[in-house]
């Protein structure tokens, strides 16, 4: 910890570097929340210099989480969720999701922000649903060893793991492939993975030339950032069936079966892409 006490709001816990900025409260801060510190916020501007449009990918990922999250909880009947990369919680959090839907869905989170733990844990004390796991993910022997995540599985139903905006934090593609790898063989028959991943296109365009100098600017701070093209995010989910729409811009992606929801906020220069599979 530093010696700066206090953040906005009143609260640092134990772990928490406020010098550096974290992934999860810069990402909070795209979203108007409020546990940030000045390297954060230092970030955040340095980020819409380039891509303005950044916090609208940020809404358009939580608006992608809760349509995913109610569509497996109302049509597919997953009643287990491991949202994992959690993030600080927000406004409408995949338990508040999957609750609603079904009052006995079971989540459990997954960070290791020591920002995401702290606030995670306390938000979730009232809830006996619903459990807050602090874990590295890159590690999936230790996180399929977690007493929550390994009930969970071993139940043998249904699970559905989130990986939203948290793939792209590993640097090595094939290191990537193998965590998500690892990840899906421990789920039962009939699971679900969801991504969401950060895009390069690599066509030259003007989104592959803000993604680049996007990617260049902030390494200092997310050295592991990586951007990926649709190939490559389309082959994180392994041999698994890639319901429809595919791998897909986030505007452009919509619930099996349904249509792409209207949002005028997304612009054309879109580098978050989403896609939801089905393990049989
Ligand atoms: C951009 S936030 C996304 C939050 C949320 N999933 C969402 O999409 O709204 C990425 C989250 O992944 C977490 N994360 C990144 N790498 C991780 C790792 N190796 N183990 C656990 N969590 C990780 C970060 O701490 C952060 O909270």
């Amino acid at each position: 910890m530093t010696d700066q006490p206090v953040n906005d709001s009143g609260l640092v816990a134990f772990g928490i570097d406020t010098t550096r900025p974290s992934v999860a409260r810069v990402y909070d801060y795209f979203l108007g929340g409020k546990d940030n510190y000045a390297s954060d916020r230092e970030l955040y501007e340095q980020i819409m210099k380039i891509a303005p449009e950044a916090p609208v990918w940020a809404r358009a990922n939580r608006r992608w989480l809760s349509e995913v999250v109610t569509w497996l909880a109302e049509e597919a009947g997953v009643r287990r969720f491991i949202d994992a990369g959690s993030g600080l919680p927000t406004a409408e959090n995949t338990h508040q999701i999957a609750q609603k839907v079904n009052a006995g869905a079971a989540v459990v989170y997954i960070d290791n922000d020591p920002s995401v733990v702290a606030h995670g844990r306390a938000l979730l004390l009232d809830n006996d649903r619903t459990q807050f796991t602090a874990a590295d993910l890159t590690k999936p022997e230790e996180v399929l060893a977690d007493p929550a995540v390994a009930t969970m599985l071993a139940a043998g139903e249904p699970v559905a793991l989130v990986m939203a905006l948290m793939l792209h934090h590993i640097a090595d593609y094939d290191e990537t492939r193998e965590v998500a790898r690892q990840y899906v063989a421990a789920l039962p028959p009939g699971s679900y993975l969801a991504i969401t991943h950060a895009c390069n296109p690599g066509d030259g365009g003007p989104v592959d030339l803000m993604v680049t100098e996007l990617a260049e600017k902030v390494r200092h701070a997310f050295p592991t950032l990586a951007f990926r093209s649709v190939e490559q995010i389309s082959s994180l989910f392994g041999d698994l069936e890639i319901l429809e729409p595919g791998v897909v811009r986030l505007a452009d992606w919509h619930v099996p079966g349904g249509r792409v929801a209207e949002d005028p906020a997304i612009g054309v220069r879109d580098a978050i892409y989403g896609a939801v599979a089905r393990k049989s």
